[in-house]
């Protein structure tokens, strides 16, 4: 697994290859933010994310202190010479979620992700950056550990948005980003297990059951990290990142890429992410629905309630309903700009990661719930 230290941080944010050579330096000091009275009486810095942004509390037996993406986020927030960088506090989000891109044990996200029918691990990635109100994104890109970088790169070296497919690919590698082997064994075994059991109708035999480890036979990804920061200049920044949907089709795109529907940032009202099925993300425009709710002054744990409740309802419509309740899983996370923060889930029993100046150290949370289990 990658270590990421203040120092390697800072080298790779000056190794960033093509880009160096390319574009103009973008280390000016950051314009004074829209909204900076709001700012100065924020509790900042502050950053939550989904639950896998949190690894748990170190354990007496770790033979290296545990990394998590909130607390890697939050202490490059809180390191002068990141942010002094005009992009510092995207930096910081995108190193965040990089941990969690870095570890093969997730297997939602980056490296171990599980792969699409084809047995290939095809990424999603945004970015979005309060300050200038810029996104970056991409989809469907193979080969590259870490998505929510290229995400960043097409918001700051390029005139686009969403770049997607082999273009990806080949954008991310003029920017030196290593080609990677993101198959993890353990992701290849779930893979080949599912493909066993997928149809009874074709040449496939299925392995009895005595014969497969219990994680392989468990594997099945709906996961993601989303996760959105809070500086000590009120301003706000957000990623999201994922391997999709376990054995989709190839070429699918969830909602993570997509801004408005993965993730999305207001810098003067606030920033939300998604995690779960992001098809039903998608139709509903649900990141842009809770900040839009938090503009109409909801508190963000109720702008993620109110946004469930209208996908749910539409749900019903799509014939994603069972026994009284939506058939599929989704969580929804918000941070205001004031430093208010919530997050709720469709169904009881979530929890979500924050961490906060107060102590620099990451916790979880539980999230509100629209349904009983
Ligand atoms: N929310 C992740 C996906 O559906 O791809």
């Amino acid at each position: 697994m990658t270590r990421m230290t203040r120092r390697s941080f800072l080298e790779g944010v000056a190794a960033t290859g093509a880009a160096a050579l390319t574009q103009p330096a973008c280390a000016a000091s950051r314009p004074a933010p829209a909204g900076a009275a709001v700012a100065r009486r924020a509790p900042a810095p502050l950053v939550i994310a989904s639950a896998n942004g949190w690894r748990g509390a170190a354990r007496p037996d770790d033979p290296a202190p545990r990394q998590s993406a909130v607390e890697t986020a939050l202490a490059l927030l809180g390191d002068a010479e990141v942010a002094a960088g005009k992009y510092g506090l995207l930096e910081a989000v995108v190193a965040g979620v990089g941990v969690v891109e870095d570890d093969p044990e997730d297997h939602s996200v980056g490296l171990g992700g599980l792969p699409n029918e084809e047995g290939v691990v095809q990424l999603d990635a945004a970015v979005m950056f309060g300050p200038t109100h810029q996104a970056g994104a991409v989809a469907a890109l193979e080969n590259i550990q870490n998505p929510a970088r290229a995400a960043m790169y097409v918001l700051r070296y390029t005139d686009h948005a969403l770049i997607v497919g082999p273009g990806a690919y080949r954008f991310a590698r003029a920017f030196g980003m290593p080609h990677a082997e993101l198959l993890t064994e353990e992701a290849r075994k779930m893979w080949l297990y599912w493909k066993q059991r997928a149809n009874e109708r074709d040449d496939w035999l299925t392995p009895p059951d005595e014969q497969v480890e219990e994680s392989v036979r468990r594997a099945y990804s709906g996961g993601t990290i989303h996760l959105s920061a809070l500086d000590a200049q009120g301003d706000l920044a957000a990623a999201t990142t994922t391997s999709g949907l376990s054995y989709k089709i190839s070429g699918r795109v969830g909602d993570s890429p997509l801004v408005g529907a993965g993730l999305f940032c207001d810098n003067d009202v606030g920033a939300a992410g998604a995690t779960g099925r992001g098809e039903e993300v998608i139709v509903n425009c649900g990141a842009y629905a809770v900040v839009a709710a938090m503009r109409r002054g909801l508190e963000p744990k109720d702008a993620c309630l109110e946004t469930l409740k209208e996908v749910a309802e539409k749900a019903r419509r799509r014939g994603l309903f069972q026994d009284g309740k939506p058939s599929f899983g989704l969580s929804f996370y918000a941070l205001r700009k004031d430093g208010a923060y919530g997050s709720a889930a469709m169904f009881e029993g979530g929890t979500f990661a924050v961490a906060d100046a107060a102590t620099g150290a990451g916790r979880h949370e539980p999230c509100a719930w629209l349904y009983d289990r």
